[in-house]
Formats: C-alpha cells, sequence, structure tokens
C-alpha cells in the first residue's frame, strides 16, 4: 500500500500521528495527515491542565475539534493522557488530603473518559510514573506522594468502569531497554496487575530516540511485555535526525512482535514536533517525505 496508514491496516496494525488542534487550518498539514495517519492523539489537548484547569470545570472544545475531526474521517483515536504528574494544573498539585486527591483523580477520569466514551481505542490512563535512573521505583508527584504507589491501580479500576471498551495503557519513556532499571520497574508492575486482576490492556513505549534509535533490545522488550498478556503500542516515536535505518529497526520490531497493535509518530513535519531542532520525524518543514519516510513504509 501506498500510505502508512494503508501499510500497516495490511497487518492489522494501525499507524498515527499526535496532533495539534491549532494546526487544522493548515492545508499541508491536514493534507498529510488524512492522506497518511489511520490514529490521532492529542499532543496536548486532552492532559489534565486543557481538560481541567479548575476543580470541576471541564473544558472540551480543542479536544473534541480533534476528536471530531478525526471521527469524521474514519481515523482512530488514542487518548493521552489521565493521570500525570506534568501538564498537571496547580490545584491538584497542592492538594495534600487523600481523600481529596483520590476523589478528585477518580472524577477527573470518569468525566474525561465518559466525554469519550466507545471513541477511544486505547486510553493512556497514568503517564511517566516511574523514575529515571537506577531505582525501578515510582517517581514522586502528588499521586505518589499523597497517595503512595496504589495510585496507579486505582487509576485502572476506575478507568476500566468509565469505558469499558478502551484498552487501557501504561505509556512511559526510556522503558525500551530490557536491562535499564526503569523497563524493568513497569514490568514487574504490569506483572503484578496481571498477576492480581487489576485491569490493565497495554504498554505504551514513547520510543524518543536518539539518532542512533531503538536499543539492540527493543524487540526483546516488546516481546517480553506481551508475554505478560498485554498488548504493546509505540506511542510517540521521534528519532533525532531521522536516520532511516533507525525508523525502519523501530518499525521492524513492532512487526515481529503480533501484539505490537500499532506506531504513532509525535508529530507529522519537522516543524511541528517537541524537539524540532532535531529534525525526528517523517516529513520536513515543506510536508515533503524524509528518507525515513520510505525507510518505515518498506519495514511494514
Ligand atoms: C509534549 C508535547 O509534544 C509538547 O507540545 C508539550 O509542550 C509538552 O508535552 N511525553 C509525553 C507527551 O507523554 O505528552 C509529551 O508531549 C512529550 C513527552
Amino acid at each position: 500500500a501506498g500510505t502508512l496508514g494503508a501499510q500497516a491496516a495490511q497487518s492489522g496494525r494501525y499507524f498515527g500521528a499526535a496532533v495539534a488542534a491549532g494546526k487544522l487550518g493548515d492545508g499541508t498539514y491536514t493534507g498529510i495527515l488524512d492522506r497518511e495517519f489511520n490514529s490521532v492523539t492529542a499532543e496536548n489537548e486532552m492532559k489534565w491542565d486543557a481538560t481541567e484547569p479548575s476543580r470541576g470545570s471541564f473544558t472540551f472544545s480543542r479536544a473534541d475539534q480533534i476528536a471530531q475531526r478525526a471521527q469524521a474521517r474514519g481515523q482512530r483515536l488514542r487518548g493521552h493522557t489521565l493521570v500525570w504528574h506534568s501538564q498537571l494544573p496547580g490545584w491538584v498539585n497542592s492538594i495534600r488530603d487523600a481523600n481529596t486527591l483520590r476523589g478528585v483523580m477518580n472524577n477527573h477520569i470518569t468525566t474525561v473518559m465518559n466525554r469519550y466514551k466507545g471513541r477511544i481505542h486505547s486510553w493512556d490512563v497514568v503517564n511517566e510514573a516511574f523514575a529515571d535512573g537506577g531505582s525501578g521505583q515510582m517517581r514522586g508527584s502528588v499521586f505518589r506522594d499523597v497517595l503512595g504507589t496504589g495510585f496507579v491501580e486505582q487509576a485502572f479500576r476506575t478507568a476500566r468502569s468509565a469505558d469499558p471498551a478502551a484498552k487501557l495503557c501504561y505509556n512511559d519513556y526510556n522503558i525500551e531497554n530490557w536491562s535499564d532499571a526503569k523497563t524493568q520497574g513497569v514490568y514487574r508492575m504490569v506483572r503484578d496487575f496481571k498477576s492480581r486482576g487489576v485491569p490493565i490492556d497495554c504498554v505504551g513505549l514513547q520510543a524518543h530516540f536518539g539518532a542512533g534509535g531503538p536499543p539492540g533490545s527493543f524487540q526483546t522488550t516488546l516481546s517480553n511485555f506481551a508475554a505478560l498478556g498485554v498488548d504493546v503500542q509505540i506511542t510517540e516515536l521521534d528519532i533525532a535526525q531521522a536516520p532511516p535505518t533507525a525508523y525502519a529497526n523501530t518499525v521492524r520490531a513492532c512487526m515481529n512482535v503480533a501484539r505490537c497493535t500499532g506506531i504513532t509518530v509525535w508529530g507529522i513535519r519537522d516543524s511541528d514536533s517537541w524537539r524540532s531542532g532535531e529534525n525526528p520525524l517523517l516529513f520536513d518543514r515543506s510536508g515533503n517525505k524524509k528518507p525515513a519516510y520510505n525507510a518505515t513504509l518498506t519495514a511494514m
């Protein structure tokens, strides 16, 4: 097939992009989006600071723009993200009472998931809960500090009740290298959840890579998570300087793992990227396909 989405669909997978509501008026941008991609993630619009900037007052206008546009074109939607220490409004960060924070977290999850109920194939229920470095433990955050590490389980249980049809994902970065302590920490959590029946369906590996691309163990990491009985997804792919081989290796690893169900790149053109100085995406600033585009298409 001649496009990323159609090629991925041949093996039952999706190929998505992160989309910004503010760019939907740019015809070059939407031209590529609609031609190439069959899944969409809101780059910022479904985050807590965007959807519940003050307690109990929800604003969905920009998220709705992205969701409605995607739906009208038959593109699938990924939900990103419900519980995250970053892009979190100050009013949440300053809660110190556990019962209050638990109620606030559950209400946020339920309200946002209800808004898009039945329309999101996978939700990043919790994003980036683990610490960098060698500890293999959860990072400090208002959620961990006030609720304890059990906040992750609580979030997944609440999410399952809110939209039973959505796949519930744990999403993180730097969990691509199998031997890293952070990868091992996430692996142990997922294994524990599966053994105790805590609802979790997928692990999202962000895959924000340096120019060397994925670590040599990347496919092993995908397989090992999948062997726990969850799907895996590459959720925020970008690679410094976009070497074609680095993209091909990333995509091949997913294709080689049956439970790797889809790939999302974190933006469309290099100029759209949060790492735009590194030119990490598949289309250049004019919207032309880069060599990494052809390598990606060929690898599927
Ligand atoms: C980034 C967005 O791309 C930027 O526009 C925003 O300023 C900061 O967040 N991990 C994630 C994404 O889960 O939500 C982040 O997105 C990139 C890192």
